[in-house]
């Protein structure tokens, strides 16, 4: 098992409640997505996997290390996660030193190093900027330097917390691909987002919270079509359910995420 939450807690020292009891397990190479409304504590789960936050009650175990008993450099080296705000991870002077800084920590050498780095930010269509102030970044970049940090240093649980926020068509489909590629390596990828339509074609397992609790965990075929569900998580559902939804005096049965599927479906009802 990569990660087990068993009945987590966690209050904030502001004595905000905000993880009531959460008990989940994945597996290596499972793709999960935690979704629901805002404040529903996905950022604040992402957390206790990567050891920034211990439970107030319960224990996170991360490839067989408590997160409570762990040192963050020991938890570093088994989980990274991708800040909501890019900009929370950045306080090198270069886009290429900020790659660079957590492979120098594990001690690889120069050589190494750089061509990871370069590695990385060729991925991301960053090397323009190798030279370059993290800060100056636009939005989309930024998130995307993020994910290079996590990528070069490639540790066995990627967290990425609203990886599609800021990005255009092409990068979210790169962020896909990207998903998928670590999913194939035998890595956990966990990530917290609002995008459904990206979740839709990504089809991760799904786990919605709502005031910090699990209130459903399926599959995306299960979970996305759930519409009941998905209203008490305040999360819609994808277009292509939706608009289904509408036509389904016409015998269509609406649970479908494939638009080549979908489009089937409407054909032979129309024909019928
Ligand atoms: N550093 C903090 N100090 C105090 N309360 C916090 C802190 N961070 C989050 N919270 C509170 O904890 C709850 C869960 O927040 P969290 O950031 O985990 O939600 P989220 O599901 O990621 O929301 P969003 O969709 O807006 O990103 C919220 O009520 C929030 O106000
Ligand atoms: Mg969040």
């Amino acid at each position: 098992m990569s990660v087990v939450f068993e009945d987590v807690h966690y209050i904030y020292p502001s004595k905000v409640h905000a993880l009531n009891g959460v008990s989940v397990e994945f597996q290596p190479s499972e793709i999960v997505a935690l979704m629901g409304e805002n404040g529903s504590g996905k950022t604040t789960f992402l957390k206790h996997i990567n050891g920034l936050l211990k439970p107030t009650h319960g224990r996170v175990i991360v490839e067989g290390l408590v997160t409570s008993k762990a040192s963050v450099a020991e938890l570093s080296q088994k989980a990274g996660l991708v800040f909501q705000n890019a900009e929370d991870m950045f306080f090198e002077s270069t886009v290429f030193d900020e790659v660079a800084f957590a492979l120098r920590n594990f001690g690889y050498s120069e050589e190494k190093i750089r061509k990871r780095v370069e590695w990385a930010l060729k991925f991301f269509e960053l090397e323009p900027y190798a030279n370059q102030s993290p800060f100056l970044l636009s939005g989309g970049e930024k998130k995307r330097l993020a994910m290079a940090i996590i990528l070069a240093w490639g540790p066995r649980i990627v967290c990425l917390d609203e990886p599609t926020i800021g990005q255009d068509s092409i990068q979210k489909e790169k962020m896909r691909h990207m998903v998928k590629l670590l999913n194939l390596q035998g890595r956990t990828v966990v990530l917290a987002s609002h995008d459904v339509e990206f979740v839709a074609e990504l089809k991760p397992r799904i786990i919605l919270l709502s005031k910090g609790r699990i209130i459903a965990d399926g599959s995306s075929e299960e979970i996305l079509t759930d519409l009941p569900t998905l209203e008490k998580a305040s999360v819609l559902p994808p277009q292509l359910v939706a608009a289904l939804k509408r036509v389904e005096d016409l015998g269509i049965d609406y649970r479908v995420l494939d638009v080549d599927e979908a489009v089937e479906k409407v054909v032979k009802a129309i024909n019928r």
